[in-house]
């Protein structure tokens, strides 16, 4: 099938240029804030397991299927399926993918506004000595203010905007070639620093030492499911997305397994920084949605002066990760809206973006004025967000793209279009399309239909 160009679509500058973005997609606060209170609130070296194993069975197969569609059809997450599959309910999934990059953005952006608003701390001062309510009551008056929040994630938001709003090459590939590595090096430091803290025992034993009991609970499935969806950024239409700016040129099974590879690995030594730091504080690993917040300043402050540097440096990079991911499910939308509606992109960028930032408001004041509002079971508004998109829309998603590639297209073709070729990984990877991950998926749902109330 010949796939035509539709006008006015940019491609990526360079190889490393598409593989840096894709990284840069994946690897954000998922890695960091989402991975270490969900890894600790599933109680740790269990779920890494499940993680891990959904990662190599579900999340890689998929990523190449994402990618292969996307460089085929050279359209964005909806109109990849309309291409390939004219007249064909496919593209559920890439409808989906778009309202799923307007829930997560829509929290997300409230979560990296926070951050933000950590950086310019460390960047003032104020959180060099520990305020004197403490570094946790600092961080809930602060979540609890029905205004300062909702600035931050405005701040954040606007800038995920101005980086959409000039365009795919020069925004999202320029921001990602230096402050990835500088992330990952930084990681790496404060890791090997809080394994000196006292807790590293504990901490060690928390990541890597299952509690074999811990496998019965259906919980653990779908909470490992959907953080492995989430950190990877499959199943919102971004990885099709950015592979739709490809040109034929590249091989994708190295691309995706590098993303894959990365994206895993930061969230390790994310693991390895946070967990004996929890337990040399005394602190509980269940703390939920603020863990990183709470325990990070208490472990800058142990540093002594240099350490309001790490801070700064930190929460610097960890916001500048958040940006590059949240570009990228904006991008999500915003491709959409400009095919569909003929939409040029500044336009588009402005009116999605606003929208998804107000969407966000109710997330925001969830921690505070409307604490009382329960969505989903004993949920509030950031919870339940982020459990429909990520527990539900993403697997659900991902799930229709591994039957769309595994079942929708011929077994030669996928092979082709994939750069596989006739090779043993290429029909490992198709066997896994077609039967490993669907019925995974399936039956992670199943086991948890209970947890939905
Ligand atoms: N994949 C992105 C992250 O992990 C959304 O933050």
């Amino acid at each position: 099938m010949s796939i035509k160009q539709e006008p006015g679509r940019e491609q990526w500058a360079s190889r490393l240029g598409f593989i840096l973005a894709a990284m840069g997609s994946a690897v954000g606060l998922g890695n960091v804030w989402r991975f270490s209170y969900v890894t600790g609130e599933n109680g740790g070296a269990a779920f890494l397991l499940i993680y891990i194993a959904f990662i190599i069975l579900i999340g890689i197969p998929i990523i190449m299927a994402e990618f292969t569609i996307g460089r085929k059809a050279q359209s964005d997450a909806v109109g990849s399926f309309e291409k390939l599959a004219p007249g064909k309910p496919w593209k559920v999934a890439g409808l989906m993918g778009v309202a799923a990059a307007f829930l997560i953005l829509s929290f997300y952006g409230v979560i990296a506004g926070w951050i933000t608003y950590y950086f310019t701390n460390y960047l003032t001062g104020t959180l060099w000595t520990a305020p004197a309510e403490g570094y946790e009551s600092f961080f809930v008056s602060f979540i609890t203010n029905p205004v300062k929040p909702l600035f931050w994630q405005f701040l954040f938001m606007a800038l995920t905007i101005g980086i959409v709003f000039v365009g795919v090459k020069k925004g999202i590939e320029r921001s990602n070639k230096i402050l990835m590595p500088l992330l990952g090096i930084l990681l790496i430091a404060l890791s090997i620093y809080s394994l000196t803290l006292g807790g590293a025992q504990e901490g060690l034993a928390f990541l890597f030492t299952p509690d074999w009991t811990a496998l019965t609970d259906p919980n653990i499935y779908l909470a490992a499911l959907g953080q492995a969806f989430f950190s990877l950024s499959l199943g919102m239409g971004a990885l099709i997305t950015y592979g739709s700016y490809l040109s034929n040129k590249e091989r994708l099974p190295g691309a995706a397994a590098s993303v894959a590879t990365l994206d895993t690995l930061f969230a390790i030594i994310a693991g390895l920084m946070i967990f004996p730091a929890v337990f040399a504080l005394g602190m509980d690993p269940a703390g939920g949605p603020g863990l990183v917040f709470m325990v990070m300043p208490d472990v800058f402050d142990s540093i002594g002066f240099g350490g309001s540097i790490f801070g700064l440096l930190f929460f610097f990079l960890l916001a500048a990760a958040a940006l590059s991911s949240a570009v990228s499910l904006l991008e999500v939308a915003v491709a959409y809206f400009i095919r569909k509606f003929s939409w040029s992109r500044k336009k588009a960028s402005l009116i999605i973006g606003s929208i998804i930032f107000a969407l966000g408001i109710p997330s925001s004041l969830g921690q505070g004025v409307l604490s009382h509002i329960r969505i989903i079971g004993d949920r509030d508004f950031l919870d339940s967000f982020d459990f429909i998109a990520s527990n539900i829309f993403l697997p659900l998603g991902g799930l229709i793209i591994a039957l769309f590639m595994g079942w929708g297209w011929k077994k030669a073709d996928a092979l082709r279009d994939s750069d596989f070729g006739e090779t043993t990984l290429g029909h490992i990877w198709l066997f896994l399309l077609r039967f490993i991950a669907p019925i995974f998926i399936f039956l992670v749902f199943l086991s948890s239909i209970g947890l939905f109330g």
